[in-house]
C-alpha cells in the first residue's frame, strides 16, 4: 500500500497569531489522521512553525525555493536555508509560480535538483489549463512537464518527489476535477513513470490538488491512483483540513 500524503498549502495567507491558533487547533485533531500530513508555509513564518511541530506528527515544508545554492540573487531564498528551519518539502512549480511568475519547466526542475540536493523532498505540481484540456493536450502538457525533471534528475529521483497533479481551472475555484477525470490524469502520470522504473511508480505519492474540501476528499482519495492531496484554502480552517487528513 502506498502512503498518503494531505499537505497544506497557506500561500500568501497568515499572521503570527492566526497561525498559532490554526496549528494549535490542527495538533489537537491530528491524532486519528490516516495520512501523513504537513503545512506548506510562507517563508517568513518557518521559524515560528519550527518551533511549533518540532517533535509532532506535522511536517512542514515551504512554497519555492531558489535553485541557485547561494549569491547575489536579491530575495531568493536557498534550499540550506529552508533545511535550517527543520522543512521536509517544499512544493515546486505551482502553478501561481509558473503563470504569475514566468517559471518555466525547466527552471522548475532546476530548483526541483536544488531541493533534492539539500535533502528537501519536493512536491512537483503539474497540470493543464482549461484551454489545455479543452484542446485535448492535458496529457502532452503534464508529461512535458514531468519529462523536464526526467531529463534533469532521471527517474530514479522520484522514489524521493511528490507530484501533485493540479489542474489549473480547479485551483482555487470551487470547481473540482471529477473523480474519473482526475484519476485519469493520475493513471496516466503513473503509467509514464511505470513505462521507466516500475518499482518508484508504485511507491510514488501522486497527490490531487485543486479545490479538494471535507466534503470532496472521499471520493477523490479512494481513486487508485489518487495518494492524497495538496489542499489550498481548505487548509486555513483547522476543522476542514483535520476532516480531509482523516480521509487520506
Ligand atoms: P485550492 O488550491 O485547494 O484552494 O484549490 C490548491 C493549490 O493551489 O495547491
Amino acid at each position: 500500500m502506498r502512503r498518503t500524503l494531505v499537505a497544506g498549502n497557506w500561500k500568501m495567507h497568515g499572521t503570527l497569531a492566526e497561525n498559532e491558533a490554526l496549528l494549535t487547533a490542527i495538533l489537537a485533531g491530528i491524532g486519528d489522521a490516516k495520512a501523513q500530513v504537513a503545512v506548506c508555509a510562507p517563508y517568513p513564518y518557518l521559524a515560528q512553525i519550527q518551533g511549533k511541530l518540532t517533535g509532532t506528527a506535522l511536517a512542514w515544508g515551504a512554497q519555492n525555493l531558489s535553485q541557485y545554492g547561494k549569491g547575489a540573487y536579491t530575495g531568493e531564498v536557498s534550499a540550506s536555508m529552508l533545511n535550517d528551519f527543520g522543512c521536509k518539502y517544499v512544493i515546486v512549480g505551482h502553478s501561481e509560480r509558473r503563470a504569475l511568475y514566468g517559471e518555466s519547466d525547466e527552471l522548475v526542475a532546476e530548483k526541483y535538483a536544488a531541493a533534492q540536493a539539500a535533502g528537501l523532498t519536493p512536491i512537483l505540481c503539474v497540470g493543464e489549463t482549461l484551454a489545455e484540456r479543452e484542446g485535448n493536450v492535458t496529457e502532452q502538457v503534464v508529461g512535458r512537464q514531468i519529462d523536464a525533471v526526467l531529463n534533469k534528475c532521471g527517474v530514479s529521483s522520484l522514489a524521493k518527489a511528490v507530484i501533485a497533479y493540479e489542474p489549473v481551472w480547479a485551483i482555487g475555484t470551487g470547481v473540482t476535477a471529477s473523480p474519473e477525470q482526475a484519476q485519469a490524469v493520475h493513471a496516466f502520470i503513473r503509467g509514464k513513470i511505470r513505462a521507466l522504473d516500475s518499482a518508484v511508480a508504485d511507491s510514488l505519492i501522486i497527490q490531487y490538488g485543486g479545490s479538494v474540501k471535507a466534503a470532496n476528499a472521499a471520493v477523490l482519495f479512494s481513486q487508485p491512483d489518487i495518494d492524497g492531496g495538496l489542499i489550498g484554502g481548505a487548509a486555513l480552517n483547522a476543522e476542514e483540513f483535520l476532516a480531509i487528513c482523516k480521509v487520506g
